[in-house]
């Protein structure tokens, strides 16, 4: 059968500045995922839109061709609405773990997608994994079982939701163009509106731990995932949040759990759980329900016990002890005075090397791994005093990881400062509706 288009067509209409029409677009996404359009001849318009960019018709259009290739989910059929959340990933993000639960505690229904770890940030589905016995693989059926009885649920995107994107991200993974604004948010918001979602909160992450290292990019990641989803009909808002330094206490896999449950505890460090409140309130307002206050579900136990109820439902055992690594090693603050800075970025190639993480994506994750932080920007320290502590099962480890911390902070007399909450960061930078 003849193709309705030309792919060099195509490649030079973007290459010149051209905007493409609804009936390029829709082709070239769907001939490129059965294999009519050659790899090299899709790198080279991914080059193209890299450079060029679309506009908000062309985004819109290429994000429902890709959507249009795999299944759609529907939870419309669900006794109460659903909201969702995407993080753009950071050092030490642990966030979901806590707010899915926290959200359905307070009566919407949570249909969490999530992926594994690739390089310095990790992945929810590796944290939940070092609970014994958890499993992430769950069918459609399981899924909407799950949010009717339990009304949260974290699991892994089956191969059938969006197929054009795995294939065109492998694609832009080796050919320098994962940083294109369009074929970012294409990628994210397609995954995210074939879920089938009612409503959805971004948090685009902005820092030196993040995809995004300044404000101006990350709020044009913002806007156009926000009008993505509105055109698709998906309540959808962004808050920009800081990831210059790590969120939280821990990164790592078991001790970012260990973490959320402090959280859902009632406890846990002030940044997570302000961040973690943030995102439900959006989340519920989204859905339609600005009557319930989740800081309450927090404090009264109802959110730990959704998290007991979502996690056994899944196959966790969720008192059984968390893994704790065989090996550990104390880093000791270099000065006395203030922490000015500790950078996520650093700080989360640590935790990769220490094992958290991973370099390919078919390699094991050691459970235990990772970096405990004991001071934050803002805290006083005094030399030799712990910073922070490195775990891992393999002690070879341990030199890498210490090599990659060796710009990781500042410390400022503290005759010199200015003052000390002049350190201590905003977590949320901006808002997009
Ligand atoms: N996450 C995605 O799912 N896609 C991208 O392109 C970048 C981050």
């Amino acid at each position: 059968m003849a193709e309705a288009f030309d792919s060099v067509d195509v490649i030079v209409a973007k290459r010149d500045g051209h905007a493409l029409s609804d009936g390029q677009i829709d082709w070239v996404v769907d001939a490129y995922t059965r294999g009519a359009v050659a790899e090299e001849q899709m790198s080279a318009l991914a080059m193209a839109i890299l450079l060029n960019g679309m506009d908000r018709r062309e985004i819109s259009r290429w994000t429902a061709a890709m959507i249009a290739t795999g299944d759609r989910m529907d939870f419309s059929g669900l006794s109460r609405p659903t909201s969702d959340k995407h993080s753009t990933g950071g050092v030490g993000d642990k966030v979901t773990l806590p707010l899915a639960p926290l959200v359905a505690s307070c009566g919407v229904a949570v249909p969490q997608l999530s992926g594994r770890g690739l390089g310095h940030t990790g992945g929810t589905l590796d944290k939940l994994e070092s609970i014994p016995g958890w499993r992430c693989d769950l069918s459609y059926a399981e899924m909407t079982a799950q949010l009717e009885s339990v009304g949260a649920v974290i699991c892994a995107a089956g191969s059938s939701l969006a197929p054009a994107d795995k294939k065109l991200y492998a694609l832009r993974d080796v050919t320098g163009t994962v940083e294109a604004i369009p074929l970012i948010a294409s990628s994210i918001m397609s995954k995210k509106i074939a879920e089938g979602t009612g409503a959805l909160v971004l948090d685009v992450k902005v820092g030196s731990g993040a995809f995004m290292k300044d404000l101006d990019s990350a709020r044009e990641l913002a806007r156009t995932m926000v009008d993505l989803g509105t055109d698709a009909g998906v309540t959808t808002v962004a808050l920009l949040t800081d990831m210059g330094t790590p969120l939280g206490l821990t990164a790592g896999n078991a001790i970012e759990v260990r973490e959320s449950l402090d959280v859902l505890a009632g406890g846990g460090p002030a940044d997570v759980v302000e961040l973690t409140l943030a995102l439900a309130r959006e989340m519920l307002v989204a859905a339609g329900r600005d009557d319930v206050d989740p800081a309450d579900k927090l404090a009264d136990g109802s959110a730990m016990d959704v998290w007991r109820a979502m996690i056994s439902a899944q196959g966790g055992d969720v008192d059984a002890p968390l893994p704790v690594a065989t090996e550990s090693q104390v880093v000791v603050a270099s000065a006395t005075g203030v922490l000015t800075r500790l950078d996520a970025l650093t700080v989360g190639v640590a935790a990769w090397r220490l094992g958290a993480g991973r370099a390919r994506k078919e390699d094991p994750v050691q459970a235990g791994a990772g970096v405990v932080l004991h001071a934050k920007p803002g805290d006083e320290v005094a030399a030799g005093q712990p910073l922070m502590t490195l775990l891992t099962d393999d002690p070879d480890r341990f030199a890498r990881a210490e090599e990659s911390l060796t710009d990781a902070y500042d410390i400022t007399d503290r005759s010199e400062d200015a003052g000390v909450a002049s350190y201590r960061r905003d977590i949320i930078l901006d808002r997009f509706t």
